[in-house]
């Protein structure tokens, strides 16, 4: 473990990449519910559906309007919700690194770049929920979500939501005229380049002087590959979290790494003062 000084100037003077890796954790603080929090259960007729059985493709292929009536509804709610003092924090440091930077986010909401972070430098290896694509994947494209679904962000009018004609005509493939499906990576997919960015995850992970890794759990593949490659690369690594994480404890056991617990929206932009002093 080193001090947060350190790690910062230490950054600062090198000529490697600044990384910043997002969860839920981030968003938090902007009103969307973290994905292993209570709110994330959802009922369909008598079942209740934990997130990890909803966010496959598997259950698309069985009950695909209920599957969409959940992502429009998890939409509303980011659509509700404004960037937080840690969004603008890593926009800001955008801003100021250019090419040096590079985000990559575990999170669908958008926040990253409504906050200002440019798509090209920002991967979001999880996909973008304003977006739809192909359900039988016909084409590489996608398109984003009308603006004015009728689509309540409230849990309790969600409950009772219903996919309606107008809302489900939208939802179709302009290629081949078959149904869409949200852009995200669901449980029983795989990672890859042209969607989610997975080549370019591990190389500038590789490339990284520093990885500032903020509000998540662990909990998927390809940020454990960034998280180890920067590692060995020799860049510092910065956890930030409420409570503790496996991320926490590799930064901890690191010469050049330090684990700050407490809420993102306070250590970011005070990493960010610091790496642009
Ligand atoms: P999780 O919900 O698993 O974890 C959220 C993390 O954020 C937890 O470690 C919390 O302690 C932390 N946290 C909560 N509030 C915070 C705050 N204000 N400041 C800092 N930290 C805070 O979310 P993720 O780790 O993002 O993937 O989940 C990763 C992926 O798991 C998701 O993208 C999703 C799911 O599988 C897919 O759908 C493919």
């Amino acid at each position: 473990m080193s001090s947060l000084d350190a790690i910062c100037d230490r950054a600062r003077g090198a000529d490697g990449l600044i990384v910043a890796l997002t969860g839920a954790g981030i968003s938090a603080e902007s009103g969307i519910p973290t994905f292993r929090g209570e709110e994330g259960y959802w009922t369909v007729g008598s079942e209740v559906y934990r997130p990890q059985q909803m966010a496959t493709n598997a259950a698309y292929q069985r009950m695909p309007d209920d599957v969409w009536q959940w992502y429009l509804f998890r939409r509303a709610v980011c659509r509700n919700a404004a960037p937080n003092l840690a969004h603008a924090a890593l926009a800001r440091l955008d801003q100021a690194l250019g090419e040096r930077f590079r985000l990559i986010t575990q999170n669908v909401d958008g926040l990253h770049l409504r906050a200002g972070n440019p798509l090209a430098r920002t991967y979001q290896i999880h996909g973008n929920i304003d977006y739809q694509r192909c359900g039988a994947a016909c084409c590489e494209a996608m398109w984003p979500l009308p603006d004015d679904l009728d689509v309540p962000a409230a849990p309790e009018q969600a409950k009772s939501y219903q996919l309606t004609d107008a809302t489900a005509a939208v939802l179709r493939c302009p290629e081949c005229g078959g149904r869409s499906r949200p852009h995200v990576l669901w449980f029983d997919e795989c990672y890859d380049e042209p969607l989610f960015r997975f080549e370019s995850s591990l190389k500038a992970a590789a490339e990284a002087a520093l990885l500032i890794v903020v509000g998540t759990s662990a909990s998927t593949t390809l940020p454990h590959h960034v998280v180890n490659l920067a590692a060995e690369a020799g860049a510092g690594i910065i956890d930030i979290n409420i409570g503790d994480n496996a991320f926490g404890r590799v930064a901890d056991q690191l010469a050049n790494g330090i684990a700050l617990r407490g809420p993102a929206s306070e250590h970011v932009p005070a990493i960010a003062d610091r790496l642009l002093a």
